[in-house]
């Protein structure tokens, strides 16, 4: 379903009104003050800027974290300094949303407000029709661009558009929908996903929901030592989900030739010990070392599948790409990635570690999404219950 977007809200319905725009502003905080990556929070300004030209009122609602209760650590108030620069105009902080009505009346055509971290609110994630109806008062028309929160039924993304209309999208979720929903129906051929990470758990559905779609799939990470355990190589010290070895084994039969693993890994005795490191064949990992990475024979390989690919879309590291030199393999695919959309591809990165990983290269993909695990349950097909509540277009 494509929801209805901000675009289609005529001008009397946004001049002097109260927006309540849900925004995904779980960003990292930095040690000592402030934010350490905003790009989720720059993601959002077209929506927030449309609004503010049209002379809304603006008020924002986002998470930080899992906080458990309320925690200073997590207050909203360390990100006001960061979006007060990047939009260039004050922010008011309302700490307490069932107390925040007049403090959005008092906001200046304009004007921009922070409401505290919903997760502070017991009610937020239960999807508490009461804590909704509080968020509900603080607003005259509902927006969702939170896309990175949109696979979260949770009062400020779900219970509360059933209250507050009109409830729209903004425009990080039209373009998330766009790309990563055309990049999956209407896929330019040949279609190659590359998957990677940690766990093949979180992402097996995901598997199973691109086979039928893509001509290939590339897996690598740690999730590929998962598939070699399925066909009999030893992974030594690797990390590895022994208990879905049996749906590894399943899946490959299921692929066919479509799935490709690595033909070879980087391996170290630790990750402290990377001075150690060598590569060997997949089926020549040794029992005292673990995969920390893909190796140049697969990187060229991948290249390879890459280039000839029309749609590309990309999730999850192909090793620990936090710590360097094991980032090279995640590096080789960004390139590749980079290098196809040159020569034509569509290239679409999955939010999470894969976006960390292109941070500072947005521009050179098609699209690069904001949301980790609201991205995957997209792929794998699910409905987004933050999309879903809101009204159809
Ligand atoms: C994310 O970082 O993926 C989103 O902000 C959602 O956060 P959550 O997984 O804590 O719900």
């Amino acid at each position: 379903m494509s929801p209805r977007n901000l675009r289609d809200l005529p001008a009397e319905a946004l001049d002097g009104k109260r927006a309540l725009v849900r925004v995904d502003f779980n960003v990292p905080l930095a040690k000592d003050s402030g934010v350490a990556d905003d790009t989720r929070i720059r993601a959002a300004l077209p929506t927030i800027k449309y609004l503010r030209d049209k002379g809304t009122r603006v008020i924002l609602l986002s998470h930080l974290d899992r906080p458990t209760g309320p925690d200073p650590t997590l207050s909203l108030r360390h990100i006001v300094r960061t979006l007060e620069q990047l939009l260039g105009t004050p922010v008011d902080f309302i700490p307490d949303p069932a107390a925040g009505i007049a403090a959005t009346r008092r906001l200046p055509r304009g004007g921009v407000a922070l409401v505290e971290n919903v997760r502070f609110w017991p009610g937020e994630e239960q999807n508490d029709p009461e804590l909704a109806r509080t968020f509900a008062a603080l607003g005259d028309f509902y927006v969702n661009d939170a896309f990175g929160t949109a696979h979260r039924a949770h009062a400020s993304t779900e219970a509360v558009a059933h209250l507050l209309k009109p409830a729209v999208a903004g425009f990080l979720v039209e373009r998330e929908l766009r790309y990563l929903g055309d990049a999956l129906q209407h896929p330019k051929r040949p279609f190659l996903a590359v998957l990677g990470g940690a766990k093949i758990s979180g992402k097996i559905d995901v598997i199973e929901a691109l086979l039928p779609r893509v001509d290939q799939i590339l897996v690598g990470g740690a999730m590929a030592n998962t598939f070699f355990l399925a066909v009999d190589f030893t992974v030594g010290k690797s990390l590895v989900e022994r208990d879905k070895v049996d749906l590894a084994k399943a899946l490959i039969a299921k692929a066919g030739s479509k799935l490709i693993l690595p033909r070879g890994a980087v391996v170290a005795p630790s990750l402290e010990r990377r001075d150690e490191r060598r590569e060997v064949p997949c089926d020549r990992i040794p029992a005292d070392c673990a995969v920390f990475d893909i190796d140049h024979t697969t990187q060229l390989d991948f290249r390879a599948h890459i280039l000839r690919a029309k749609t590309v879309v990309w999730n999850g590291p192909m090793g620990v790409f936090e710590t360097p030199p094991f980032d090279e393999g995640t590096r080789a695919v960004a390139e590749a990635l980079i290098e196809a959309g040159k020569r034509g591809a569509i290239t679409v990165v999955g939010g999470g570690d894969s976006a960390a990983a292109v941070r500072g290269l947005e521009e050179k993909f098609t699209h690069v999404s904001t949301g980790g695990g609201a991205s995957l349950d997209f792929l794998e097909g699910k409905t987004l219950p933050g999309v879903a509540a809101l009204e159809a277009a």
